[in-house]
């Protein structure tokens, strides 16, 4: 547990001359789970985008496993590199809409890692299963729930066994009842181990499934402490004044 599976060191991102990551340094250990949480336009989905390459920084590094990438100047092959041992799971699931919940899940290891396919449906049929969905595999996305889909969404990025996995408010678009389903797979993916950079504004979360918690405001990471230190002794009063507008208190 000790080891770090994920380093940000100094990232810098600007949109249209305004600096919107002012270096942010971050640290996900083998194996934990880390919230990010803030306030909306603090930088958030920018940090993770950028740490997977869906963005470019301007500057920073990434070290993942203890292999060094320069986020602003990585090669298109040190980006799919690094694409291949991490995950992503978005707020609108973006699944494709004509394949079957099988077909999504197979895709990325049927076409990126070229599996036989029979290999890959054990694989996806299995990770379906984790998160209760293995009765609905031939499904089209349409037929389901948003909060099935998110689980599909999950299913997806445990099948390419990745390293980390992102997730950017997953369960923002969710009602109440359906966000508690994909809370609930998220929290079995912990408790097996998988290492988490959660985007979150559920505070039940990260109060009860997160070991650290990040709080990120305009484009800097302003407190970072243990799940239980973070709630129950706020840093500063920025992050009182966050825990009393979003309800976390105590
Ligand atoms: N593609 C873009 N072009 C221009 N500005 C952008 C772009 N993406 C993000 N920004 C700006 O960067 C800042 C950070 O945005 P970001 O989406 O990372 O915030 P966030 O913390 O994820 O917010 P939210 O909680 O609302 O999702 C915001 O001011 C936003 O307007
Ligand atoms: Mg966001």
């Amino acid at each position: 547990m000790a080891e770090d599976m994920l380093r940000l060191e100094g990232v810098r991102k600007t949109f249209g001359g305004s600096e919107v990551l002012h270096g942010i340094d971050l640290t996900v250990r083998r194996g934990e789970v880390v919230a990010i949480l803030g306030p909306s336009g603090s930088g958030k989905t920018t940090l993770l985008r950028c740490a997977n390459f869906l963005e470019r920084a301007d500057a920073g590094v990434l070290e993942l496993g203890g292999e060094r990438y320069d986020l602003a100047q990585a090669t298109k092959r040190e980006m799919a590199a690094v694409r291949r041992r991490t995950a992503f799971v978005f707020q609108n699931y973006n699944l494709f809409r004509n394949r079957t919940v099988l077909g999504n899940v197979t895709e990325g290891l049927v076409v990126a890692r070229k599996m036989p396919r029979a290999q890959a449906e054990e694989i996806a049929r299995g990770c379906l299963e984790r998160v209760g969905m293995a009765d609905r595999a031939d499904a089209y996305p349409a037929e389901l729930s948003g909060g099935q889909q998110q689980r599909v969404a999950i299913a997806r990025a445990m099948a390419t066994d990745p390293e980390i996995i992102y997730f950017d408010e997953p369960t923002s678009a969710l009602d109440p009842e359906l966000t508690v389903e994909v809370l609930g797979s998220m929290r079995q993916l912990a408790e097996g181990g998988m290492t988490m950079l959660v985007v979150t504004h559920e505070m039940g979360f990260a109060k009860n499934v997160a070991d650290r918690v990040v709080f990120m405001e305009d484009g800097a990471v302003v407190a970072a402490a243990s799940a239980h230190e973070f709630f129950d002794h706020p840093a500063n009063d920025r992050v009182r004044i966050f825990l009393r507008t979003v309800g976390g208190e105590g």
